[in-house]
C-alpha cells in the first residue's frame, strides 16, 4: 500500500502538533549516537571482506596532454602486486550526483594535474600504495593548459542559469544617494569531510555490491551502472554511516568505478581508499569567485537597484557552475537587477558540490557590501535589511512562504546586544586588541524532492522503517525515528531506522539540505497509512486516533497496539512528490549572524570572540541535530573569513596545500562559544511535516558577519578572502 502525495498546495493540517509522544521538535539523542562514539558504526573503509584486496590510484602528474604508455611490468613483479587498470570506463572526475548517468571519461586524455589514471592493486595497502608511486607512466604532454580563471585570454562562457537584467541598474547607480560598487574574492574550498571517500567492491557473479560513502544511493546506483556498462538492478550500495559529505560524496566518485572495474577482473572484493591528498585532488572543489556588487539606494536606505555579477571556474566540458547569485534574487528590494554567472574553464580539480553551492560565497559577499552600504548611507546595519525585505519576491512577483527575516534580525540583535556596538569604526581598543561587532542576514534557497520510505509496524509493537536514505552526520537516523515515534505513539527505542541500502525504497539521498523534509515527509506519509488501519480497527477516523506509549487510547480505555495488532504487521510506503508549490510561492530559509571579534593591531591575528545564529527554517525537527548543523555551518564560517583557501599553482593548476595540515579548517581554540536559537515556525507550503532544510542554512553569510565585525574593529575593509593575518597586518 503506497501513500503518494504529491506538493501542489499548502498543508494546513499541523498533525505532528496534535500528537502525544512529544519527540518530533525535541532534542532526542541520535540513536546511531552511542554506536559512533564507541566505534562500533561501520564506515566503509571497516568492512571486512574475505579476500580483500587494496587498491590505490595513480595520479596524473601532468595537467593536460595524454598517457601514452603505462610500463606495467616492474610493478607486476613487485611483492604482492596483483594487477594495474587503466580501463576506458574510469572517470576523471565524480559526478554531480543528481544524474542518471555517468559521464565515462577513460583515463587517457588529461586535464588536470591529480587526475586519477589508473588503479594499482595488490595483497596490502602498503604494497599498492608502493607500486603506484613507482609505476611507470609516460605521458603525451601539451602546452594548451589554463590555469588562471581571471587570465585576459581566457574563454568564458555566460551562463542561462540566473541570469537577470531587469530595469536600468546604471541610471539607478547613477541616481541613487548612496551606493556601492565593489570586487570581491572568495577561494576555493574543499569539503573537508572526516571521513575520506571509500569503496569496497565485491562481486557474486554478475551482481554488484559496493560498500561506499556516498550521500544519494539511488543516483549513485545508477551513476555506477552507467560507467560499468550493466544494470541498475545489479547494483546494490550499501552506506550506513557516512563520515561527513558536505557535497563532495554526491556523485558517484573514480574510487568507486576502479575499485569495481578491478574486483571483476580479481575475481575478489577490492577496496579503495582515497588518501587525504586524492581527496584533495580528485573530488570536488568549491570554485574560487570574483563577484562584483552593486547596491543603489535612497536616502532612506531603500534599495533602488543590485548588481551581482560573478565569475567562476570549471573544467572544459562540466556543466556546474556555482550559482553564487542563487539567494541575491529573492532576498532584497530595489527595481533594477541585474545578475549573471560566467563560468571560466580552467585545468583545475572539478568545481562541484560543497556546502551551500552559491549562498556560502554569495551571501558572503551581499552582505559584506550590504556593510558597506549601511556604513556610507549611515544607517544602521539591521535596519537597513530590514527596510528591504520585499513585499513579494522581486523577479518572479510570487509571494513568499514561510520567512521570519524580520524576527530572526530583531531576537538576534536583541540577544547579541546589538545596541552596545560603537556605530564608528576603531574605537573599542583593548590593550592590542582592536574589537568590532559585525552581522549579515543568512539565506538559502529551500528545495523537496521525491522521496520514498517504507514503514512496517510488527506485531509486537515495535516499528522499522526502510529507506536508502543516508545520514551523513546530519541526524537523519534521528528524525525519522522521531516521525514514526510520534505518529505510531511510540517511545524512540521501539522504532528502528534502517538507511543506506539501495534494497530499500528509493529516498532524496542527502543533498542541498533537501534530506530531512523529504524522506521526512515520506516518513510522515507511511505512517499516516497506518494510522488509518490502526483507526479502522477501532471503528473510528484517523484524525480521532489517540496513540502514546504503544496503546490506543478510547473513550477513556487503553487498548495496547499489541492486542490490537493480533500477530498482524501492518506496513505502508509513503511517498512524497514534489509539485508546483515551489513555483507559486518563493521557499527559502532566512537567519541572522552576529559576531565579535578582536583584531591585533600588532600580529593582524584574528579572533573570534563571540558569535550568535538566529535561524528560520520552519519547523525543527530535532531541536539539538539541528543546532549541530547551524554550528557546523558558523564553524565553517570561521573558517571562509579567515583560514580556508585552495592554493593553486598558476604554472600547472596543482593543489599545493592539499592536506589538512596546509588547508586550514578551523580547530576548536579557533572557535569561541557558538550560541543558535532556532524560530520554530510552521511552514504549510515546504512539505507536509512544515519542515524546510537547515543542514547548510549556517553557512549562508556567516563569514561576512566576521569581516564586518573586522571593519567594525578597525576601519579596513577585507575583499579578497580569507582575511589571513597577513592581509589584515598590511591593511591596518
Ligand atoms: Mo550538498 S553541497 O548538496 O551535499
Amino acid at each position: 500500500m503506497t501513500a503518494k502525495f504529491e506538493m501542489n498546495q499548502p498543508v494546513a493540517d499541523l498533525k505532528l502538533d496534535r500528537l502525544q509522544q512529544g519527540l518530533v521538535g525535541s532534542g532526542m539523542d541520535r540513536p546511531d549516537g552511542k554506536l559512533k562514539v564507541t566505534g562500533r558504526a561501520t564506515y566503509s573503509h571497516e568492512w571486512s571482506a574475505d579476500g580483500r584486496v587494496h587498491g590505490v590510484l595513480v595520479r596524473s602528474r601532468i595537467a593536460t596532454g595524454a598517457v601514452k604508455d603505462i610500463d606495467q611490468a616492474k610493478v607486476m613483479e613487485m611483492p604482492g602486486v596483483l594487477g594495474v587498470y587503466a580501463d576506458k570506463r574510469f572517470l576523471r572526475n565524480p559526478a554531480q550526483g543528481t544524474a542518471n548517468e555517468a559521464p565515462v571519461q577513460g583515463v587517457e586524455d588529461i586535464y588536470y594535474l591529480g587526475q586519477p589514471i589508473a588503479l594499482v592493486v595488490a595483497e596490502t595497502f602498503e604494497q599498492a600504495r608502493h607500486a603506484a608511486e613507482i609505476l611507470e607512466v609516460n605521458y603525451t604532454r601539451s602546452d594548451d593548459g589554463i590555469f588562471d580563471p581571471e587570465a585576459n585570454n581566457i574563454a568564458v562562457e555566460e551562463q542561462d542559469a540566473g541570469k537577470v537584467d531587469q530595469g536600468d541598474l546604471d541610471q539607478a547607480m547613477s541616481e541613487a544617494a548612496f551606493c556601492v560598487d565593489e570586487i570581491y574574492r572568495t577561494p576555493g574550498h574543499n569539503s573537508a569531510a572526516m571521513e575520506p571517500h571509500c569503496s569496497i567492491a565485491e562481486w557474486d557473479g554478475d551482481k554488484l555490491t559496493l560498500r561506499g560513502s556516498y550521500q544519494m544511493l539511488k543516483y549513485n546506483r545508477n551513476e555506477l551502472a552507467d560507467s560499468l556498462g550493466i544494470k541498475p538492478e545489479n547494483v546494490r550500495i550499501l552506506a550506513h554511516y557516512v563520515g561527513g559529505g558536505f557535497g563532495s560524496k554526491l556523485g558517484i566518485a573514480p574510487e568507486a568505478v576502479s575499485a569495481a572495474i578491478a574486483a571483476k577482473e580479481l575475481d575478489r572484493p577490492v577496496c579503495v581508499t582515497l588518501a587525504r591528498q586524492q581527496v584533495f585532488d580528485m573530488t570536488m572543489r568549491r570554485s574560487e569567485s570574483r563577484q562584483r556588487i552593486r547596491l543603489a539606494c535612497d536616502d532612506t536606505g531603500r534599495l533602488s537597484g543590485i548588481g551581482h555579477e560573478a565569475l567562476v571556474s570549471n573544467l572544459p566540458d562540466e556543466a556546474f557552475a556555482e550559482p553564487v547569485t542563487q539567494a541575491t534574487h529573492f532576498l532584497y528590494a530595489g527595481a533594477a537587477r541585474k545578475m549573471s554567472v560566467n563560468l571560466a574553464r580552467v585545468n583545475r580539480t572539478c568545481a562541484g558540490s560543497v556546502r551551500a553551492p552559491g549562498e556560502a560565497i554569495g551571501m558572503q559577499v551581499l552582505e559584506n557590501a550590504m556593510d558597506e552600504l549601511a556604513y556610507v548611507s549611515g544607517i544602521d546595519p539591521v535596519e537597513l535589511r530590514k527596510r528591504n525585505i520585499p513585499e513579494q519576491d522581486p523577479e518572479e512577483g510570487i509571494p513568499y512562504s514561510g520567512r521570519k527575516l524580520h524576527e530572526a534580525l530583531d531576537e538576534g540583535a536583541k540577544r547579541f546586544g546589538w545596541d552596545k556596538r560603537s556605530a564608528t569604526p576603531g574605537k573599542v581598543r583593548e590593550g592590542e586588541w582592536l574589537i568590532g561587532i559585525g552581522m549579515a542576514t543568512a539565506a538559502r534557497v529551500n528545495m523537496l524532492m521525491e522521496s520514498k520510505a517504507r514503514v512496517r509496524l510488527e506485531a509486537d509493537g515495535r516499528a522499522v522503517i526502510e529507506t536508502d536514505m543516508t545520514d551523513i552526520g546530519t541526524g537523519t537516523y534521528a528524525i525519522l525515528t522521531q516521525i514514526a515515534g510520534d505518529m505510531l505513539g511510540l517511545s524512540g527505542d521501539r522504532v528502528e531506522t534502517r538507511l543506506g541500502d539501495t534494497d530499500y525504497p528509493e529516498a532524496s539521498g542527502s543533498g542541498g539540505s533537501f534530506g530531512a523534509s523529504s524522506s521526512g515527509s515520506s516518513v510522515f506519509l507511511a505512517c499516516s497509512e497506518i494510522r488509518k488501519k490502526i483507526a479502522g480497527k477501532l471503528d473510528i477516523e484517523e484524525d480521532e486516533l489517540v496513540l502514546k506509549d504503544g496503546s490506543a487510547e478510547v473513550e477513556g480505555k487503553t487498548v495496547s497496539l499489541v492486542d490490537l495488532l493480533a500477530g498482524e504487521a501492518l506496513e505502508a510506503e509513503g511517498h512524497i512528490v514534489p509539485g508546483d508549490t515551489g513555483d507559486k510561492v518563493k521557499q527559502a530559509t532566512y537567519g541572522a549572524y552576529f559576531a565579535e571579534v578582536a583584531v591585533n593591531s600588532v600580529t593582524g591575528e584574528t579572533r573570534v570572540r563571540r558569535m550568535l545564529g538566529v535561524f528560520d527554517a520552519g519547523r525543527i525537527l530535532n531541536s539539538k541535530t539541528a543546532t549541530s548543523q547551524c554550528y557546523g555551518g558558523m564553524v565553517w564560517g570561521i573558517g571562509l573569513a579567515l583560514t580556508e583557501e585552495l592554493l593553486f599553482d598558476l604554472r600547472d593548476g596543482h593543489i599545493v596545500n592539499r592536506d589538512l595540515a596546509e588547508y586550514h579548517v578551523p580547530v576548536n581554540l579557533d572557535v569561541p562559544q557558538i550560541d543558535v536559537h532556532l524560530l520554530d515556525e510552521r511552514d504549510p507550503w515546504a512539505s507536509p511535516i512544515q519542515s524546510k532544510g537547515i543542514g547548510e542554512l549556517g553557512i549562508c553569510g556567516a563569514a561576512a558577519a566576521i569581516t564586518n565585525a573586522m571593519f567594525n574593529a578597525t576601519g579596513v575593509r577585507f575583499r579578497d578572502y580569507p582575511a589571513t593575518l597577513d592581509k589584515v597586518i598590511a591593511a591596518i
